[in-house]
């Protein structure tokens, strides 16, 4: 069923057609565009007639109206690719051999990771493995099984992440310590990098998500003294050889007895700056014996084996190996910050 508007809207087609294939800038190809479709256009004013057509044509009338747009839009689109390819293809032939080269930057480690593969290095040294948890752990993992007693401030929903299901964002790399001892039996000697995270409020020094090294030594024959050896070697490795440590008791519901681990400043050598408040001393990481507690929670036997673990912030070395005094720079990707490292 014909009428004269579907064919009027036929010979529109036609026409642009022919007259985009001449068109040889966008100008032209614009101009094509607001003839047929502008508000002006050819089109809008054959639609005014559709008023005229009998009520049996309307829906095959409406049918050639878009099925002509269509047309226009493709062959309006068809076109300009057409004079862009040209274009892109004619720049390529005027090629300035005089003009100077142009430096590719090449992208390196951040600095946060950096001071993780050096710790990692350092460890791997010593005889450590790595091993690897997730970052959405079970409560069990996180809390129980490391004898966090239930009414635990670090459980609070105001300082943990929580999922919907129950799970939640670790706290601290020491899970991993449960994921490997249920997996083995003793010997044990790993370190588990990786992210974790607090409802800290940002500042200077706190950050929602941060990273930590842990630890875990395993044995027949483990004593806190293996664990000062092993930190100073680290602390040696990290910040050169005049650093000392020192232990001070502390508490963790993992380790018995735990201990605080603070480094010599490395900033004034130990003899008291703003960076260590005047102690001279930086604390660098939370250690201790491996309750016992947790060793029978992971089916491991008291009596038969004990160990050490040990857990420190990434970005604290980080800071102090780079002497960057916020930690926010870590982690605002700012180009002008990351070029330096
Ligand atoms: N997980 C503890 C923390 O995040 C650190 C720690 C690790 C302490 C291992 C003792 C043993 O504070």
């Amino acid at each position: 069923m014909s009428n004269p508007i579907i064919e009027k809207l036929r010979a529109a087609v036609a026409t642009a057609a022919t007259r985009l294939q001449e068109a040889d800038n966008s100008a032209a190809i614009e101009e094509v565009r607001i003839e047929m479709l502008g508000r002006k256009g050819l089109i809008p004013a054959l639609s005014k007639e559709m008023k005229d057509v009998p009520p049996e044509q309307r829906k095959a009338t409406g049918m050639a109206f878009n099925e002509a747009k269509d047309q226009l839009e493709q062959l309006l689109a068809a076109a300009l690719d057409r004079i862009d390819a040209a274009a892109t293809a004619a720049a390529a032939t005027e090629l300035d051999l005089t003009l100077p080269g142009r430096r590719w930057s090449v992208g390196r480690k951040h600095p946060l990771m950096q001071v993780m593969d050096d710790c990692v290095a350092i460890f791997r040294r010593l005889g450590f493995i790595v091993a690897d948890g997730p970052e959405i752990e079970t409560v069990f993992n996180n809390f129980d099984a490391l004898n966090t007693p239930d009414d635990h401030p670090s459980r609070d929903r105001g300082d943990t992440f929580y999922f919907a299901d129950g799970r939640l964002l670790r706290t601290q790399t020491s899970p991993v310590q449960i994921r490997v001892m249920t997996a083995q039996p003793p010997p044990v000697r790993i370190v588990a990098p990786g992210r974790t995270f607090r409802r800290d409020t940002p500042d200077a020094t706190h950050s929602m998500n941060f990273h930590q090294i842990e630890g875990l030594y395993i044995d027949d024959q483990v004593s806190l003294g293996d664990l000062k050896c092993v930190l100073l070697k680290f602390a040696h490795e990290m910040f050169g050889p005049d650093v000392g440590i020192r232990m001070r008791p502390h508490f963790f519901p993992f380790t018995e007895p735990s201990v605080e681990v603070d480094f010599s400043c490395i900033m004034c050598q130990g003899k008291g700056c703003r960076v260590c408040k005047n102690s001279g001393w930086l604390e660098i990481a939370g250690a201790g014996m491996v309750d016992p507690n947790v060793l029978t929670n992971v089916g491991y036997d008291p009596e038969q084996c004990s160990g050490y673990a040990f857990g420190m912030g990434i970005e604290r070395i980080a800071m102090l190996r780079y002497r960057i005094n916020d930690i926010r720079f870590l982690y605002e990707n700012d180009v002008r910050f990351l070029q330096q490292f």
